[in-house]
Formats: structure tokens, sequence, C-alpha cells
């Protein structure tokens, strides 16, 4: 056994106590092996699945050093830790996927110069950090172009396409006035995601690239294996592993692509990188050898990954708000493969359950 895998009955932590904590604390418990959730949210999903949790807040630094303490490596479900969250945490115990993969996620400008450097192509961009940088900016990017908060956006939030300078002027302002991203409009045919998982060892393996669809900003469905060439998956696979490579990473790693289809062919750009389990890969918990979950508790603790080849070709369907109403139904399909997150409250938009429809 390598000195650095972790043994089961060893403890994992995990920072943040909803639907993907949770599904990674069902896959933990399976392999024997604990988890201790810290989530400020009483009411988190992940708790009624791991053995221990924390109610506190994220810049707690004394309850954080102390959840360090009895964690042999801790893990986080959303990119936004708190940079002196994952320093406390750095400080007492191993956390992987490490900051370098936060720090490079948090901000929208990082990322996408962080992915040029390493070799993807993104779209135009340009930092604003007020309204005299708007001219410049749009010199870089052209109209229309989309303007983003750098941090904190997800779901479409913190996002506004604009056509017209003056509606960028607008947007700037509605949107804080300053550290945003302008980026080109990518005119797409289709998004993708490549799910990478890297080990310790620094191997990696790429699940077969999804095809998402979106409804209102939010995930909808992912299908897989894209309707993509063969040679734009095995892009994107390289792609993905290239990424994980340059950051250096542990764990499973979501890369969000559009797909760009012209006179020369089709072609990738990257669009965003999440440090965590994703939502487009909650598909490989049927239809895959080794969930996205599984594979991420076995990089952070040390383990070989597991086989990441497509048992048969599926599709997932999120079921937001209201649709979850219809679990009854949808079981009612023998061979849809029903997740519920547990979540008391169900509100418009809100993720309570995804259905897996494998073959
Ligand atoms: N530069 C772009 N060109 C075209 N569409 C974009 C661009 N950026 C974002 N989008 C669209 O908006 C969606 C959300 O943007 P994204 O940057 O992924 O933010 P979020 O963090 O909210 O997921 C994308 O999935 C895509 O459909
Ligand atoms: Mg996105």
């Amino acid at each position: 056994m390598a000195p650095e895998m972790l043994p089961p009955g060893s403890v994992i932590g995990m920072l943040g106590g909803g639907q993907l904590g949770r599904m990674m604390a069902l896959a933990a418990a399976r392999l024997g092996l604990s988890v201790h959730v810290y989530c400020p949210d009483p009411e988190s999903p992940a708790f009624e699945v791991s053995k221990a949790h924390t109610i506190a807040a994220y810049d707690d630094e004394t309850a954080l050093a102390a959840f360090a303490g009895r964690c042999d490596v801790v893990t986080y479900e959303f990119e936004n830790v708190p940079a002196c969250a994952a320093e406390v945490i750095a400080g007492k115990t191993l956390l992987r996927p490490g900051a370098l993969a936060l720090a490079t996620s948090q901000d929208r400008l990082v990322e996408k110069t962080f992915l040029r450097k390493a070799g993807a192509e993104v779209a135009a961009f340009a930092a604003i950090d007020g309204i005299d940088d708007v001219d410049a900016a749009i010199a870089v990017t052209g109209l229309p172009a989309i303007v983003k908060t750098r941090r904190f956006g997800y779901d479409g939030k913190g996002q506004r396409k604009v056509d017209s300078r003056e509606a960028l002027v607008a947007a700037v302002a509605e949107l804080g006035g300053g550290d945003l991203i302008l980026e080109a409009l990518v005119p797409f045919a289709m998004e993708v995601s490549a799910i990478v998982v890297r080990g310790a060892d620094g191997k990696s393996a790429v699940y077969d690239i999804g095809e998402n669809s979106h409804a209102n900003h939010i995930l909808k469905e992912t299908r897989v294996p894209a309707r993509v060439s063969p040679e734009t998956a095995d892009a994107a696979a390289t792609l993905g592993r290239r990424i994980a490579d340059a950051l250096d990473y542990v764990g499973v790693l979501g890369v969000e692509l559009f797909v760009v289809r012209d006179a020369r062919g089709e072609r990738l750009v990257v669009n965003e990188i999440a440090p965590r389990v994703h939502n487009s890969g909650h598909w490989t918990e049927d239809g895959a050898v080794t969930s996205q979950f599984e594979n991420h508790v076995r990089a952070i603790a040390g383990w070989s990954i597991g086989s990441v080849e497509t048992v048969a070709p599926t599709v997932m369907e999120n079921l937001i708000g209201a649709d979850a109403d219809a679990w009854a139904a949808i079981t009612a399909d023998p061979r849809a493969r029903l997740h519920l997150y547990g979540k008391a409250e169900s509100r418009p938009g809100r993720k309570m359950g995804h259905v897996n429809r494998v073959g």
C-alpha cells in the first residue's frame, strides 16, 4: 500500500452540504470512508447521510481549524470556498483539490487567462473595472458580447448579454460598476462538458463527453455520448487532461465547453471549469462503471481511480422545482433511476433531484 493511500475508516471532510456533498458522502460510505460535513445551513441535504457534521460559517476560523483537525483530507462541493478558509484547512490537513484550483476557478478573469495559457481556446475577453474601460473592452470582444461578474456567478446569475455600447454601460452599472469581464459571444452549436478525474499519482481519465441543454439558465439535460465527431470528443478529453495537469489537480474537475461549427469544421472553446463534481456528470452514477462521486473520493483519498467507461448511452434529466413532484410517475418506468436530494422545500429553480435513463 502506498503511504499516501487513506485506509477505510479515514475521515473525509466536506465543505458544503448540498446535493453534491450528499452524493459524495454516499459514495464515500460505500467505500468504508467516513464523512464529516461542514456547512452553515442546518437543513443541509448531506447531513443525513454522513457520520458527523459541523454547522458553522465558512469564515469561522476556529470552527474550521477544529473541523480540519478531525479530517484526514478535506474537499468541497462548491468553488467559492473563501481563500482564508482554504488556508486554515491546508495548514492542518490535506486540501484536495488544492488552493490553486480554487483561486483559478473563483475569478473568471484569472480562469480565462489560465485557460489560454494552458493552450485552450477561450472567447475573446477583457476586464472592465469601470465605465472608462468599456470602449477598450468592446474593441477586444466586438458586439454582441456578454458581461459577467468576475466572481460568484452561477446558473447564469450575474451576467447580461449586450448588443450595444449603451446597453453595456447600463449593465456595468447594474452589475456593480467594476470587477467585471466582457466576453465575446461564442456562436456555439452545442454545449458539452468533459468530466475529468485525476489521481494523486497524476494519472487521469475523462468520461465520455456529455451534451448539455439548459432551460432558464439551469442545466436541464445531459446526454451521453454527445453528438459530436470522434475527433472533437478526443480533443475535449485531451483538453480536460491538460487543464487538470496544469493545475496539478487531484479529484474530479468539470470542464464546460462550447462546440463551434463553421466552414472549417468543429472546434472547441472552453467556457469555464469547476473544481468539483459537476451536475453534467450525474449520469455517471448509473451510466458509467465508476461514478464521478466515487472517483472523486478515490482520488482525494489517494486511491487508484476506477474505470470511467460508459456502460450504455445515458440521458440525465434534472428535476427542478415542481418536476420532482412527478416522482411516482417517474418510478413507474422501471428503467428510470431516480435520485432525490431530500430537500424539504421545493422552490422554482431549485435542484430537487435527477433521473438517469440508461440504454
Ligand atoms: N461567451 C459566451 N458566449 C456564448 N454563450 C455564453 C458565453 N458565456 C456564457 N454563455 C451562456 O451562458 C451560460 C452560463 O454562463 P457561464 O459562464 O457558464 O456561467 P455560470 O457560472 O452561470 O454557469 C452558458 O452555459 C452559455 O449558455
Ligand atoms: Mg457554466
